[in-house]
């Protein structure tokens, strides 16, 4: 596929995988991005997992039309856009790898090369690179999120190479499928397309380096780009202020909705009823938007993913064995890996001896920057009871005032 005169795509769609770094589900699968640049010399932008190395290395040959390649681009080490080096290598051996410091100290972890260090041309922040009309220029990106992570600017196209950042789960090829299949009333853009399992890409995998994505923001806000190539699929052409600005949004830990999401573990479904009613309330009094999540039924990286969207959160959890729900215990500790911060929160535990929730969640949560518990939450004996359902109208009210809903 080209992606303009001298540019093609040579990376690849994994429809098969089930789960992906050994812990998020991808239904719609995911693409491996990798781009070879034609000019004076040939320079390859990354490589691809263990999975798909025989289908790209196929696609780097066609592209390459029986030139040589001079160089590859190594933005990443992380094994989903590095399995494919060694073998690269082999088939090309006169082939350079520019890179920066950190990619050369870890890479002998990954790979056995022979005389790795001839083939070895350093970069760091700042530097370029001329092969022809086309510069590339170096853009030290560490932590986002590994630390050797570098983007790649390219001067004749105004394209950023962006590594992980700007990436989304799923198979560009499949939502292609789909949109073709759609009535245009139904169509979605690009953007729409995009966003959902963007959002939880990035926060799941990047969303514990905030700081670090604003760093780079910052550094690339001064070039004019024309194209964002990141390592995951969609390249995307227009109207890129739409996905800079959601990546300043998430990298701040701020929010896209002023909504409240609910998320709700449940062991015999009674706080998941309880938490229906709560919902169908908040709809009658506010018109803010609001979301429940069944922590025990549903994929809880989508939950990390919904709690970053909203502006307030719910928290319902049953008491179990003196502690917090397992499910609710893995969410919180989950969000606090994310750095989760700057939002307002409401307990509501469930116990029908010894309630013990409340206190437990406000433990995980006191770990967490910048969250504001209200005063009062909902303690439920059991079952949803009359009582319950007075202290539940009741905190609605305080909250209509307090979060002014
Ligand atoms: Fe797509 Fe950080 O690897």
């Amino acid at each position: 596929m080209k992606i303009s005169e001298n540019m093609i795509y040579v990376g690849v769609n994994d429809e098969n995988i089930d789960i992906f770094e050994g812990q998020y589900k991808v239904p719609a699968g995911i693409t491996y991005n990798s781009y070879l640049i034609k000019d004076k010399k040939n320079v390859l932008m990354d490589t691809v997992d263990k999975r798909k190395v025989s289908d790209w290395l196929k696609n780097v040959e066609e592209a390459l039309k029986g030139e040589p390649l001079d160089y590859l681009v190594v933005s990443h080490l992380e094994p989903d856009h590095s399995d494919g080096i060694k073998q690269l290598l082999e088939k090309y051996p006169k082939t350079k790898i520019i890179s920066n410091q950190k990619v050369f100290a870890f890479l002998p972890q990954f790979f056995e090369i022979e005389h790795l260090e001839e083939k070895e041309i350093l970069v760091k922040e700042g530097d370029t690179f001329p092969f022809g009309e086309h510069t590339l220029h170096f853009i030290m990106a560490p932590m986002v999120h590994w630390p050797e992570v570098m983007m790649t600017y390219e001067e004749k196209e105004k394209i950023l190479f962006s590594a992980d950042a700007f990436g989304t789960f799923g198979v560009v090829s499949e939502y292609d499928e789909k949109e073709q299949m759609l009535s245009e009333a139904e169509k979605h853009s690009k953007e729409e397309l995009w966003l959902d399992e963007a959002r939880r890409y990035y926060v799941n995998i990047v969303g514990k380096y905030g700081i670090q994505v604003q760093n780079v923001l910052k550094k690339v806000e001064t070039r004019k780009i024309e194209k964002i190539c990141p390592l995951h699929g969609f390249i995307l052409t227009e109207n890129l202020n739409f996905y800079l600005e959601k990546y300043n949004t998430w990298s701040s830990y701020g929010w896209e909705n002023e909504g409240i999401f609910i998320a709700c573990a449940s062991m015999h479904g009674y706080t998941l009823e309880a938490m229906q009613e709560l919902k169908e309330l908040l709809r009658k009094r506010t018109s803010k938007e609001v979301k429940l999540f069944d922590l025990t039924r549903e994929d809880i990286t989508y939950a990390v993913a919904e709690a970053f969207k909203y502006k307030h959160l719910v928290l319902a959890s049953p008491t179990y064995n003196g502690e917090l729900f397992p499910t609710m215990d893995s969410f919180l500790r989950l969000l606090k890996g994310k750095s989760y911060q700057n939002r307002k929160v409401m307990l509501v535990e469930n116990g029908t001896w010894a309630p013990l929730a409340n206190k437990c969640m406000r433990d995980i949560i006191n770990q967490m920057k910048n969250i504001e518990i209200a005063e009062t939450g909902i303690t439920i004996k059991s079952k949803m009871a009359k009582e319950t359902k007075t202290n539940m109208e009741e905190v609605v009210e305080n909250l209509q005032k307090s979060w002014e809903l």
